[in-house]
């Protein structure tokens, strides 16, 4: 069969990647993809992720079998909605489902009516209400945008400062648009994060391998939030009692509740988490496959990928099963300034030089006139090395990753030494 998938970054790549290595799949689409995964034999489509009528045209006349939606924004703009009055099967949520990603203030109001842990917030829509309550919370604090900004609509503070500022630059300013007109202003939780995402249909939830992701731009967690630098899986420092434990008290309990809200969900949910004092408790709930933790989670998968999906939109219980022993880490080469301003078109050396050991997803490369790849996006590539531990992946992948080195990209140390 042939299949889509929607999206351009590299965690499309390790879903079109994993897919074509299933028996029954001949061809593998990406709309629109990126240039670098051509290379992995994934067809480009020149359609955008948007453009309902020009997908639904494309599938139609490719024989396609089923679609993968990658990215949030098809997904909340009812991508999967349109595929499906088409009579095209397509794999992700609605747009009322995706709302749980779409809206924080409809995840928290959610969470709070399924009982589901989380830090306790409110929502405001009137900056002088929010400085009111932040000067009576104080600091730390988390400031989040309701709606959707590519990962970098959260400010954790610190400072009462910087909380001011984030509240001001959100609700007065405009930073993110319409996106942090409405702004939900949560308790800091301390404590280990990790990702836990799940194939969802209706209250059916298979949960994948835990991941962690590394948020922050720089060494340390420093820096400003990115959409990821670098993740593992699994991560063994989080106890399997506590993955179940967040299975049955967040995961189970949210696939529910969205079945009782009227907002079937089919597709992956992704639950973000911090292991407080009193157990898992969520801090964003995403409606579809993290990235970069797909890079590190999909390639572990040991079941069929295009039989599991199918399964899933044939409403059959799926055969999930991931690879207990190892690890998987993957680091992101970003380019220099990300996730503040940068450049792009800037040539990426040193990439015929990278063993054939590691897994290379595009994330944002282009191929210009004279046939070199260069970058195209902040998130650019994301190396990828299993080893038996974590050193020894530490070890393999990062003289790799040095191959690239090159003033005009950037990438983080020290992933995955929590899991030393
Ligand atoms: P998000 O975009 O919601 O994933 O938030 C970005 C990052 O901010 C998360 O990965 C966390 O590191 C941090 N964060 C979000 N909410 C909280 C919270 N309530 N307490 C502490 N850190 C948080
Ligand atoms: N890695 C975080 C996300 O996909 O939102």
């Amino acid at each position: 069969m042939n299949l889509l998938v929607v999206g351009s970054g590299g965690r499309e790549h390790a879903i079109s990647k994993k897919l074509l290595e299933s028996n029954h799949v001949e061809k593998v689409y990406c709309a629109p993809g990126n240039d670098g995964m051509r290379l992995d034999d994934i067809q480009l489509v020149a359609i955008s992720e948007t453009d309902k009528a020009g997908l639904i045209d494309f599938a139609k006349k490719a024989d396609i079998s089923f679609v993968i939606v990658g990215p949030e924004i098809p997904l909340l703009e009812g991508v999967v909605d349109a595929f499906e009055e088409a009579g095209i099967k397509a794999f992700g949520p609605k747009a009322n489902a995706a709302l749980i990603e779409g809206s924080k203030d409809f995840a928290k109001q959610f969470m709070e009516k399924y009982a589901i842990p989380t830090a306790s917030s409110r929502t405001f829509t009137d900056y002088t209400e929010a400085k009111a309550y932040l000067d009576e919370r104080g600091v730390p604090i988390v400031i989040k945008a309701d709606g959707l900004a590519a990962g970098k609509g959260v400010t954790v503070a610190l400072e009462m400062e910087e909380a001011v500022l984030a509240l001001k630059d959100m609700m007065l300013e405009e930073k993110f648009g319409d996106a942090s007109l409405k702004v939900v202003i949560e308790d800091y939780l301390a404590g280990e994060e990790f990702s836990l995402m799940a194939f969802v249909n209706g209250e059916e939830v298979y949960p994948m391998a835990i991941a962690q992701d590394h948020k922050r731009a720089y060494e340390g967690d420093k820096g400003p939030n990115t959409g990821g630098m670098g993740a593992y899986s699994p991560v063994p420092h989080i106890a399997e009692a506590i993955v179940e434990e967040a299975v049955k008290n967040i995961l189970r309990p949210a696939a529910s509740g969205m079945v009782k809200e009227g907002r079937y969900f089919r597709g992956i949910l992704y639950a973000g988490l911090i292991l407080t004092k009193n157990g898992p408790k969520v801090i964003e709930f995403n409606a579809r496959f993290g990235d970069p933790e797909t890079q590190v989670v999909l390639p572990r998968l040991e079941s069929d990928f295009a039989a599991l999906i199918e399964d899933l939109l044939n409403n059959k219980k799926p055969d999930v099963r991931f690879k207990k022993e190892g690890i998987t880490l993957g680091v992101v080469l970003a380019s220099a300034g990300y996730p503040e301003n940068y450049e792009k078109g800037k040539k990426l050396t040193g990439l015929d030089d990278i063993a054939e050991s590691v897994t290379i997803y595009h994330a944002g490369t282009k191929q210009a006139e004279n046939g070199e790849l260069v970058s195209d996006g902040g998130r650019v590539l994301l190396l990828a090395k299993e080893a038996d531990t974590m050193s020894e992946a530490r070890a393999l992948l990062y003289p790799e990753m040095e191959k690239l080195d090159n003033p005009n990209f950037f990438y983080r140390m020290d992933i995955g030494t929590k899991a030393e």
